[in-house]
């Protein structure tokens, strides 16, 4: 409880001194990024992004196989697409990667298991419209993981949830794509 008198602001100092920041530092250098003031759970942090990682590579899979599989009138400006589509879930699964590794974990890139990881499914489709819309689910999928994802991180590991919105914000724009594209098709 304040003081009567006291001001508001001096009930929350910095956090931590800096003659402790500055010996804690120098504690487990080896540790590189992870510091003692690092409050996630690290582990569960490295086990969810394997997860994003997977549904990741899924919907490179995915959308590669639709590039390579679509034909009729549309099909070029929606295999023009895809195949960005494919190459930006790659982009996402490298910064995953990337960010595990810093967190001193490994990545999983075992292809034995990858369906079970992934939240997305890997989903063929018989027409170019089937396509479209199981790309849209997939999307749909990762947006609601990658939401849930950033919650858990909150505060206790920033710049992994900073990661994951920057790709949250991405499915956003593909899922949007992908329903403009269903629209033009009727
Ligand atoms: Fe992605
Ligand atoms: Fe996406």
């Amino acid at each position: 409880m304040a003081e009567k008198g006291v001001k508001r602001v001096a009930e929350k100092p910095f956090l931590t001194d800096i003659k402790t920041l500055r010996e804690r530092a120098r504690k487990h250098i080896e540790n590189g990024a992870i510091t003692a003031g690092y409050s996630a759970d690290r582990e569960t942090v490295v086990k969810l992004l394997n997860e994003a990682l997977a549904t990741e590579i899924v919907c490179v899979l995915r959308y590669k196989r639709h590039y390579f599989m679509a034909s009729g009138i549309n099909a070029e400006s929606v295999a023009t697409e895809f195949l960005q589509h494919a190459n930006e879930e790659q982009g996402h699964a490298d910064q995953i990667a990337q960010r595990i590794v810093q967190l001193k974990g490994e990545p999983d890139l075992n292809p034995a298991g990858l369906l079970t990881r992934s939240h997305a499914e890997y989903v063929e489709g018989d027409s170019l419209i089937d396509m479209i819309k199981e790309d849209l689910v997939a999307e749909r999928i990762a947006i609601d993981s990658y939401r849930d994802m950033i919650n858990y991180f909150g505060s206790d590991d920033p710049t992994t949830r900073r990661l994951m919105e920057d790709i949250l914000a991405m499915e956003e724009e593909h899922a949007d794509d992908l329903v403009n594209l269903l629209a033009t098709m009727g």
